[in-house]
């Protein structure tokens, strides 16, 4: 059976894709961190396919131990946590800017970390990786650069570790995934408010937001080696063929002007 261990399980996304998972018949370690009713609940949808791991994942310790003895061929590396102020780089706190990374960069590179470590203590030959990244990596998010720059460091992280993580498992792959919004209680003020919705949907084709099943089906198809043993090193845009930003409102252009 193969065996995936999920960051950020109790979430809008996580919950969606440990659902996901146990559906294709996958054991499931469920991470969390606050949410232990709902850890449970997750728990209990397949007992005896699943085990439950808190951690917080921006401290080593705790992601080592978390990784200790536990043998899974995937990770998914979910867990993040957008700050729905919206602020300015000009006003931008050294805090906040930290705080964004240690939830979304280094708590992903921390588990991809220990994640290979057991990978090359086992000698396994097959593995897999996908990070959560956003189209705010690929796009930028004016007043919300601590997130953009954050989710846009995890494509290094990714481009960097394809070649590593082949050399210490002869199959390994790392890919990510990249959402524009998603339905989830992370989006809540954005959910909120019409105006940035339509904004949102004028870049996008498909004129829908992505639901946590849209991510949940893409994560499980780059996790599978029989679905996607030769994709590697690539970042799949989970956005409805999203091209941007809108930047400017009509009142705030000049035809003249040009
Ligand atoms: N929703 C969107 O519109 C959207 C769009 C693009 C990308 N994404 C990305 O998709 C992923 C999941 O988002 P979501 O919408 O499901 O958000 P969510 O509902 O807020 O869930 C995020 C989860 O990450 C966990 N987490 C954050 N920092 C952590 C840390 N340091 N240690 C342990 N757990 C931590 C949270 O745990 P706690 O409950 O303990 O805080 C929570 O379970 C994130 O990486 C997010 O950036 C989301």
């Amino acid at each position: 059976m193969r065996r995936v261990l999920i960051t950020g399980a109790t979430g809008g996304i996580g919950r969606t894709l440990v659902e996901e998972f146990l559906d294709r018949g996958w054991f499931v370690g469920i991470q969390w961190r606050g949410d232990e009713a709902e850890a449970r609940r997750l728990a209990a949808l397949a007992p005896g396919r699943t085990s439950l791991h808190r951690a917080d994942l921006s401290l080593e310790t705790e992601v080592a131990a978390m990784f200790n003895g536990a043998a899974f061929h995937t990770l998914v590396a979910n867990a993040g946590k957008y700050e729905s102020r919206s602020c300015g780089i000009h006003e931008l706190s050294l805090e906040q800017w930290d705080r964004t990374f240690q939830n979304n960069t280094r708590s992903a590179f921390l588990c991809l970390k220990h994640f290979l470590k057991v990978q090359q203590q086992c000698g396994s030959s097959e593995c897999s990786v996908v990070l959560l990244g956003s189209t705010a990596g690929e796009f930028g998010e004016a007043l919300h650069a601590d997130y953009s720059a954050s989710k846009a460091a995890l494509k290094g992280l990714m481009l960097s570790a394809k070649n590593e993580i082949a050399r210490i498992c002869r199959s390994g792959r790392i890919n990510m995934v990249s959402p524009s919004w998603t339905l989830t209680p992370m989006a809540r003020e954005f959910l909120s408010n019409p105006a940035a919705i339509g904004r949102s949907l004028q870049t996008k084709p498909l004129r829908r937001l992505v639901r946590p099943e849209d991510v949940a089906k893409a994560a499980v198809f780059l996790a599978d080696p029989a679905l996607s043993g030769h994709i590697t090193g690539h970042n799949l845009m989970v956005s409805g063929g999203m091209e941007g930003r809108v930047l400017w409102s009509p009142e705030e252009l000049d035809a003249s002007s040009v």
